[in-house]
């Protein structure tokens, strides 16, 4: 095993030493609800091509930092920016969300094998070696990719529904095409991954941001195995770099995530008891992070207070390692003020 020599950003550290108040980042810190954001948005209105222009990325990344001195900065980019690389037709429309061209036939699948992908991405490679550079040496670097089911779903679906009937359909009456469309994401998955540690990322998190839509029957061979495998590799290739597991809405399952992937941190989703979680997860040798829904930072008030206390209440006395954060991404018509609320309460718990 090789060692990792730079000293440990907060987020790593924690895993060894666990620290209160506990480090803090939250999911999509950047974004729309920012002011700033969106004025850096205008000069370059096409999102792939803002995600593909590290001096706008990088700004992007660090806005929240500064504005709130949060423990992570995360890469700015888009879990679809890979399907795009592997010459996916991905277009994100205003007020409608991505649309990308359907994934159907082996013809489709055949097309998205090719070599070209690494080098569409490099811009995201210089975003990771230059945010690394700008950021503060013990402000943690995380950078990211979307899981297997998740892209795929996108991918498969085209435009349209949140609930990804047509995928889980058409993933059962296919089942050949979408083990190779599951297999080719997880190679680019796991590249993409090693060339993000390779640039600077410091932990990595896997958003399964659609795990929740999957029946007993299937979550493990669409979801949690794919993770698994993606987790095993990238742990084989650059151990030392820790990895979070999100996997969205999928409750109590969340311990057959921690059992059958090696994934050192679990981020809980926001239906699920923190407390409830840490002691399932805490004996299986795993970290928690979460899990304040989105919507309640939206209320702001007593409401957001009372999640703050409540947070701080399960996790405090159990000095575990935590990392506080969302139980899902931040709500665009969010309060800047709220979250600076939130973070001012967590911290002086
Ligand atoms: O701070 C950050 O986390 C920013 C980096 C980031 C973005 N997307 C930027 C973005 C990250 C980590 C993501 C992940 C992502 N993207 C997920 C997983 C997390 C989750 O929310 O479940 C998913 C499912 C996507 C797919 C996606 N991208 C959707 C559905 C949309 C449109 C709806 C929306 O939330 O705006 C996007 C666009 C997108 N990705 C924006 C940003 C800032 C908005 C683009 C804009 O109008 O400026």
């Amino acid at each position: 095993m090789t060692q990792i020599s730079k000293p440990l950003t907060s987020l790593p550290a924690i895993l060894q030493n666990p620290s209160w108040p506990p480090p803090v980042w939250l999911m999509r810190q950047a974004g729309r609800y920012l002011p700033e954001y969106r004025e850096l948005r205008t000069q370059e209105p096409n999102f792939i091509k803002f995600c593909l222009t590290p001096s706008l990325t990088v700004e992007a990344a660090l806005q929240p930092i500064r504005r709130y001195d949060l423990d992570a900065a995360i890469l700015f980019s888009d879990i679809l920016m890979l399907p795009y690389a592997m010459g996916c037709d991905v277009r994100f429309v205003e007020g409608k969300g991505p649309v990308l061209q359907p994934v159907r036939t082996a013809a489709d699948l055949q097309r998205l094998d090719r070599p070209e992908w690494r080098e569409t991405l490099q811009p995201v490679f210089d975003s990771i070696r230059m945010l690394r550079q700008a950021l503060p040496a013990h402000k943690s670097l995380i950078g990211f990719a979307g899981a297997p089911w998740t892209v795929a779903c996108y991918m498969i679906e085209g435009a349209g529904s949140r609930g990804f009937d047509t995928a889980k359909i058409w993933a059962w009456q296919h089942p050949e095409l979408f083990r190779h469309l599951i297999d080719l994401l997880i190679d680019r998955t796991v590249d993409y991954l090693i060339g993000q540690i390779d640039e600077g990322a410091d932990l990595i998190q896997l958003f399964d941001s659609w795990a929740g839509t999957l029946p007993d029957i299937a979550i493990k061979e669409f979801s949690i195995d794919p993770l698994a495998r993606i987790v095993a590799r990238v742990r084989q290739d650059r151990p030392g770099i820790p990895i979070i597991v999100f996997a969205a809405n999928v409750g109590a399952q969340v311990t057959r995530y921690a059992a059958l992937t090696e994934a050192e941190i679990l981020s809980i989703d926001k239906t699920t008891s923190l407390a409830w979680a840490a002691d399932q997860l805490h004996p299986m040798g795993k970290a928690l992070q979460g899990n304040l829904d989105p919507a309640l930072l939206v209320a702001g008030g007593a409401a957001l207070d009372g999640a703050v206390d409540h947070i701080v209440a399960q996790m405090k006395p159990r000095s575990i390692p935590f990392i506080f954060n969302l139980g899902q991404g931040i709500l665009p018509q969010t309060s800047p003020d709220h979250v600076a609320r939130m973070i001012a309460r967590l911290r002086s718990a």
